[in-house]
């Protein structure tokens, strides 16, 4: 056996069937032998074969398999990422606590702390994570709860430290890695206490599944399961099945995507029509060597700058033939999305200004199409 990337992506999560291809198990009850086993069921932690919403045997392998490749104790599923991140913060959080969270990330799990979190009375602080310590230094001892990252950052691609994160005491730190991958970087091994994925992106990869996770120590991940059951955002066996099939081919599709993104970056930080390119592989990315120390892969996502503002962003995005307009990433396809007025149009316009979502702004999901059709696409509609 071995730890290498590539054969784990294809064997992770394998049960000891001799089918190839998980089965789907649709079943949303199982019969007990009587009232004994069913009471041991309802008060068992993690029960399998008992009511789906509990756990399910297709969800299980697609968790085991998530769980191995972050090196994680467990792992639990949820029908998407923010049913992911919201069962993780509310098991953890009640009115009176306090989460410590990034500034810059993605435009739902900003509305979510900044709308039912505060409402539930929740306290949130939003930080920019490009200052050494300012998580930490915002963090309220006895109050925190919760300090939550996203790295590489959706749509800017901003780099958090993950050492850095790690060596803070207290609250539980939680780690968004759905850029990363978990094949482009590991939390967990840098000392973090839970990562999350929207697996609907690049664990996924087919846009066929809408599935999230959370891996961790198992004592947290029963923890969060325990919540979950009852929050009910439980994951779908049919996307836990698209998911597992996307993990198998997670390794080349990762590569070839974060290969064919740092060429486009590479053309496109030379282009007149572009002022600013991100993508944390990108040598010119301020956080490039940060980047480089704790990420194996780049990632399937870059953004990028036009001059000419809205006008221009408009015009190329609704010029392009090969990338369409969309606003998901991870997959074979490759996609174009203006974040200013789609994924991060419900955050505050100040915030936007500040963090840099600006209208001149587009973000790229880089696909499996030859990369030279996806460069000549967008060199043709920038000139
Ligand atoms: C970084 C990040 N986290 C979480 C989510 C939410 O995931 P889902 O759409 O699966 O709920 C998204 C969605 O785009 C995202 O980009």
């Amino acid at each position: 056996m071995t730890d290498r990337p590539e054969t784990e992506a294809v064997i992770a999560g394998r049960d000891d069937s001799r089918s190839l291809s998980p089965a789907v198990w649709p079943s949303t009850v199982w019969s007990s032998s009587g009232l004994d086993a069913t009471n041991a069921n309802a008060t068992a932690l993690r029960s399998d074969e008992f009511y789906a919403r509990y756990a399910n045997p297709t969800v299980g392998q697609f968790e085991r398999a998530v769980a191995k490749l972050e090196g994680a104790e467990s792992a639990v599923a949820f029908g998407s990422g923010m049913g992911a991140l919201a069962s993780v913060i509310l098991t953890f959080c009640g009115s009176g606590s306090h989460i410590v969270a990034q500034d810059s990330l993605y435009g739902g799990t900003y509305s979510f702390l900044d709308g039912p979190c505060r409402r539930f009375g929740i306290d949130v602080t939003f930080v920019d994570a490009k200052t050494p310590g300012a998580f930490a230094a915002a963090v309220v001892p006895g109050k925190t709860m919760l300090v939550i990252a996203e790295t590489p950052s959706n749509p800017l691609l901003d780099i958090v430290d993950l050492n850095e994160l790690a060596a803070i005491t207290g609250p539980f730190t939680l780690v968004d890695s759905t850029l990363g991958t978990p094949l482009g970087q590991q939390p967990l091994q840098h000392g973090v206490d839970l990562v999350m994925h929207s697996a609907t992106k690049g664990i996924g990869g087919h846009n066929d599944a809408m599935i999230g996770v959370i891996a961790g120590e198992k004592d947290l991940i029963d923890a969060v399961w325990q919540y979950g059951v009852l929050h009910g955002a439980s994951a779908s066996p049919y996307d836990a099945h698209n998911a597992l099939r996307g993990i198998k081919t997670l390794e080349v599709r990762t590569s070839r995507q974060a290969s064919t993104a740092l060429s486009l970056a590479t053309t496109l930080s030379k282009h007149p029509a572009v002022s600013t390119v991100h993508y944390p592989l990108l040598d010119s990315h301020p956080q490039y060597d940060l980047a480089r120390r704790q990420m194996r892969q780049g990632g399937s996502v870059l953004s990028f700058e036009v001059r000419g503002g809205m006008a221009t962003a408009r015009t190329v995005i609704d010029a392009l033939s090969l990338a369409r307009p969309a606003t998901s990433f991870g997959g074979p396809e490759t996609l174009v999305c203006h974040p200013a007025t789609s994924t991060h149009v419900g955050m505050p316009a100040d915030l936007l200004a500040r963090i840099g979502v600006n209208d001149s702004l587009i973000r790229v999901s880089v696909g499996l199409e030859h990369h030279e059709d996806i460069l000549n696409d967008l060199v043709k509609t920038l000139s």
